[in-house]
Formats: C-alpha cells, structure tokens, sequence
C-alpha cells in the first residue's frame, strides 16, 4: 500500500500478513510493517514472503499511485462498485475491461446498514500477460 493509505487505517497493520508500505522517506518508520522505496523491491518481497507462507496472491491496495503502478500487472481485480455519488479527492486510475473478463458478480441491495446498492466483481486478465 502507498504511505497515505497506511496512515488512513485506524487499526495498523492489516493482520495475518506482511504488509508493505511504499514510500519515498528513506528514514521513514510504518511500525508493524516493512517501509520500502521501490515498487520493484516491495512486489521482489512480497512473493518471497507469499512463497514462504504458501501463499498465491499479493494484494496491491491502494491508494490511486499505487493502483496505477499494479494495474499493469494485475492478473485479479476485486472490484467494488458502490452505485452512490459521494464527494471525494482521490479517484482510481480508468481501469478499461478490455482484457478482463468478469468471474464473480454479487449485487447487494441497499438496505438498512448501507443506502447504496453495490455490486462485487471479480475480474481477472483475460488473455493472460
Ligand atoms: N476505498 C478504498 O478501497 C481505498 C483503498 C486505498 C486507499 N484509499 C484511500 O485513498 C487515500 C490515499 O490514496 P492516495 O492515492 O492519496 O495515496 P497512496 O497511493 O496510498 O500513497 C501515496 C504515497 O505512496 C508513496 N509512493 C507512491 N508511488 C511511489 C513510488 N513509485 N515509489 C515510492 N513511493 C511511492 C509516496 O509516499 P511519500 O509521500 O511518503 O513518499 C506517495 O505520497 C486515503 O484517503 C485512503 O483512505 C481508499
């Protein structure tokens, strides 16, 4: 994750995992995770930490930087869309489906915890890199 999102989680580090924070501080402390200034680097520990617990996926979350820096790369999207128009200062990368094709769609209705209706997609790169 870029810097700005790992200072917006209110309860650090995500848990059960190495999480990886990107930044261009060299002196620049995320406790409970791993700071690193390369994008190359943070994906280079990432799969030797995910080879180490048998893992088969490295999940890039935010924010927009690093979107952008993973959309190339990206093999799976867990997309969600929320079908509501909220102000906002920070706006993913245009993701273009060409070259993804959609493997799971969950539509949840709104109701009483949510007043938007939002749909779950998985979306994977189709044909492969
Ligand atoms: N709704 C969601 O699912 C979701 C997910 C993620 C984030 N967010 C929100 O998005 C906001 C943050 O997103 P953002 O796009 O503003 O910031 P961001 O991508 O999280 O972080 C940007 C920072 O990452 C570092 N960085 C970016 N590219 C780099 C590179 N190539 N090499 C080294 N470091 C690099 C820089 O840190 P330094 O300035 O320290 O050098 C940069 O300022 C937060 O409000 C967060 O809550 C929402």
């Amino acid at each position: 994750m870029g810097r700005k999102t790992w200072e917006s989680l209110t309860r650090r580090p995500l848990p059960g995992r190495l999480n990886l924070v990107l930044t261009r501080q060299p002196e620049y402390e995320a406790e409970g995770a791993v700071a690193c200034g390369d994008f190359a680097e943070a994906l280079a520990i990432a799969r030797e930490q995910a080879a180490e617990d048998g893992k088969d996926e490295i999940c890039v979350i935010g924010g927009a930087d690093l979107f952008a820096l993973a959309l190339p790369r990206a093999l799976r999207i867990y997309l969600t869309e929320v079908d509501g128009d909220p102000a906002g200062d920070v706006t993913m990368p245009p993701l273009g489906e060409t070259g993804w094709r959609e493997t799971t769609r969950e539509v949840v209705a709104a109701g009483p915890d949510d007043e938007y209706p939002t749909v779950f997609r998985v979306l994977e790169r189709s044909p492969p890199p």
